[in-house]
């Protein structure tokens, strides 16, 4: 049995809205809580609820941590399509959070091994995962976790699946400069996070959505292991919703 709450909002303002008003409740009930992060666009509408709920006074982030979920693997920390760049585009750069409290796997660095190791133990170390927010892939995906015959673990290296590079191709100016691998927190990481947030925005994710909560638990469905996760929430609005009877 899943005790996976999913709830429908009109749109993806109403579902920014929501999300953004649960992690300020993490935010205010821990003040240094571990926030996990996810970037791409669905949650810019939630970073920009938090960056002005912070302006107005209602959010202080000095003590709070955050990991992020992922980052290219060979993309320079300056490249404004990182996901370092990205965070502080989206959220750190607006919010009174200390640079050295953000924590995002080291793109830059070649060595996958050395990175996946040290950013597990960095969540280790931090306490684990208070609030995991994420958005969800067509395939599924969660993370860079994609479709597999068998759920990871723990952080790794992946090489990204064609619809992927193809679905994140608009951010770049040529097809050739997406890149081919990524630094994923692993199933197994995202599942120990004590309680998780899941965005889904949007006609093109229907699909995805209707087989993580539907469909057979599979690690071709990657988000569909979020069933067995204690303490999940979904969003969605209801173009996404599509065809669902929730
Ligand atoms: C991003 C991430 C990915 C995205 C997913 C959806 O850090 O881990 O799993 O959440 O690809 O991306 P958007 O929101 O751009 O549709």
């Amino acid at each position: 049995m899943t005790t996976m709450k999913i709830y429908k909002v009109t749109d993806y303002d109403a579902l920014s809205k929501r999300a953004a008003s649960m992690l300020a409740a993490q935010i205010i009930g821990k003040p240094d809580a571990v926030l996990g992060l996810a970037t791409g666009s669905t949650p810019t509408g939630t970073y920009q609820y938090l960056r002005t709920w912070q302006r107005e006074g209602i959010l202080d982030f000095s003590g709070i941590r955050t990991v992020n979920l992922d980052e290219y693997r060979g993309i320079a920390r300056t490249n404004a399509q990182s996901y370092y760049a990205f965070m502080r585009e989206n959220l750190f750069d607006h919010v009174n959070i200390k640079e050295e409290n953000t924590y995002i796997p080291n793109g830059e660095e070649a060595d996958g091994d050395k990175v996946c190791r040290e950013y597990e133990a960095l969540i280790r170390r931090l306490g684990g995962v208070d609030l995991q927010l994420l958005g969800i892939g067509q395939n599924g995906h969660i993370g860079f976790n994609e479709p597999a015959e068998s759920f990871a673990e723990a952080c790794h290296c992946v090489d990204l699946a064609r619809s992927t590079i193809e679905a994140n191709q608009r951010f770049f100016e040529r097809a050739e400069d997406v890149p081919r691998q990524a630094y994923t927190m692993g199933i197994g990481t995202i599942m120990r996070a004590k309680k998780i947030l899941l965005l889904a925005s949007g006609r093109e994710k229907a699909k995805a959505l209707y087989q993580a909560v539907c469909g057979p638990i599979s690690p071709k469905l990657p988000a569909s292991v979020l069933r067995l996760h204690p303490d999940v929430t979904i969003l969605a609005d209801e173009e996404c919703c599509a065809g669902m009877e929730f």
